[in-house]
C-alpha cells in the first residue's frame, strides 16, 4: 500500500458548524489528534478528507506535522503533501524552522507536492513576482529589497521617482499581514528604521509599493484552482482591521471573466514552465489610477498551499473533496 503524508498542523480557518454537520464522521479521526469539533483547522479537515477517499481508494493517508518535520518520518512516505507551508515553519520556528522545513522537503525520498523548488519559487515572493513581469503578466510598481545588502539611495529614486506619499512594506516570508507596514511620507530615516526592524526580526528579503488605496477599495479577487481548473472566487476587503468577503455573485461579471481568463493562461504558463499543482490561488487587486472603469488589475500574489474555508463564499468547502481527489489521482 502507498503512503501519502500531509503536512498540517495551523490552528487557522476552522470549518463552519455546517461543514462539521455533513463531515462529521470523516472528521471523527481527527480526535486521535487532539482536534475536536469545536475548532477544526482547515488543514485537518482537508486531512481527513483525503484520508476518507484515500481509503477508497487503498492508499494509507497519514498526517506530518509541519513544525516537527523529520527527514526520518517524510522517508516513510511514498508522496508528501503540504498544506502547512515553509511560511508557517518561519512563523513558529523562525529562520531555523523553515530552513529545516524546506531541508527536509528538499532531501526526502518521497514525491512532494508541491515540490520544494516549487514551494520555494513562490515563497520568495520576488522570484515569482519577477517571473510575472517578464511573461507581460501585470503586477503593481515593486521595489524588491534583498536585506542583506541594503542601500539606501536606490530605494529613495524609487520612491522619489514613482512620487510616493505612502508606501508599503511587506516582507517576503510574511503572511496574515504579518511584518506588514504603511509608512506615510516615506523619508530615508523611516524606510531605514523600519528595514532595519525587519532585519533583526529574520526577514531576508522585503517588497516595497505604492501603498494602493484602490486595493482595498474595490476589493480583492482571490480565484481558487484545482487541478488548472476554477473552483471559486470571492472578493476581499478589509474593515477596522478585519477581512470582509463577498460571494462571486457579487463581483462585477466582466471583470471577473477577465481575471479568470488572466488566472488561467499564467496557470497554463507555471505548469509549462515549473509544474502542474494540484490547488493554486491566484488574487488579483483592482485598479491603479482608475476610478471609472474598474478593469485595469493586477496580480497581486500566487498562493499555492493556500488557506481554504469552507464559508459559504468558498462554495461551503467543497473545494476539499475536489483537491483530494485531485491529489489522490496523482498519486498511482
Ligand atoms: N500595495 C498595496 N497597497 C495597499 N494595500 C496592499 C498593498 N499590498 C497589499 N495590500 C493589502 O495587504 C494585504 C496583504 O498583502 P498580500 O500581498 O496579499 O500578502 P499576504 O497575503 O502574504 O500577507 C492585501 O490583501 C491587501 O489588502
Ligand atoms: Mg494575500
Amino acid at each position: 500500500m502507498k503512503i501519502l503524508g500531509i503536512i498540517i498542523g495551523t490552528s487557522d480557518e476552522p470549518v463552519t458548524k455546517k461543514y462539521y454537520r455533513e463531515n462529521k464522521s470523516s472528521l471523527k479521526i481527527l480526535e486521535e489528534y487532539d482536534v475536536f469539533s469545536e475548532h477544526i483547522p482547515y488543514d485537518f479537515a482537508i486531512f481527513a478528507e483525503i484520508k476518507r477517499q484515500g481509503e477508497l481508494k487503498h492508499i494509507e493517508v497519514i498526517p506530518l506535522f509541519g513544525d516537527e518535520l523529520t527527514l526520518e518520518d517524510c522517508n516513510e512516505c511514498d508522496y508528501i503533501f503540504s498544506i502547512f507551508e515553509g511560511v508557517y515553519s518561519f512563523m513558529d520556528g523562525g529562520s531555523a524552522g523553515y530552513k529545516n522545513y524546506m531541508n527536509v522537503l528538499k532531501k526526502t525520498t518521497a514525491t512532494v507536492y508541491p515540490s520544494q523548488k516549487m514551494q520555494q519559487f513562490i515563497i520568495e515572493k520576488h522570484k515569482y513576482m519577477k517571473y510575472l513581469g517578464d511573461n507581460k503578466y501585470k503586477i503593481p510598481p515593486t521595489k524588491f529589497i534583498d536585506l542583506s545588502r541594503i542601500s539606501i539611495n536606490p530605494i529613495m529614486k524609487f520612491i522619489n521617482k514613482e512620487e510616493l506619499s505612502e508606501i508599503i512594506i511587506k516582507p517576503e516570508l510574511g503572511a496574515f499581514k504579518t511584518g506588514f507596514k504603511i509608512i506615510k511620507k516615506p523619508t530615508e530615516k523611516k524606510v531605514s528604521d523600519y528595514l532595519d526592524k525587519l532585519k533583526k526580526q529574520g526577514y531576508k528579503r522585503i517588497l516595497l509599493q505604492p501603498f494602493i488605496s484602490e486595493f482595498n477599495k474595490y476589493g480583492e479577487i482571490k480565484t481558487y484552482w484545482v487541478d488548472g481548473k476554477f473552483v471559486y472566487a470571492y472578493k476581499q476587503q478589509w474593515k477596522d482591521g478585519s477581512g470582509v468577503f463577498q460571494h462571486q455573485d457579487k463581483i462585477d461579471k466582466v471583470l471577473l471573466r477577465e481575471c479568470l481568463i488572466t488566472a488561467s493562461e499564467l496557470l497554463e504558463d507555471i505548469f509549462k514552465d515549473h509544474e502542474e499543482l494540484v490547488q493554486c490561488r491566484i488574487d488579483f487587486a483592482c485598479c491603479m489610477n482608475n476610478d471609472k472603469r474598474c478593469r485595469e488589475f493586477f496580480i497581486n500574489e500566487i498562493e499555492i498551499s493556500p488557506t481554504i474555508g469552507s464559508d459559504k463564499y468558498e462554495l461551503d468547502g467543497k473545494g476539499y473533496s475536489l483537491l483530494a481527489k485531485a491529489l489522490l489521482k496523482k498519486c498511482k
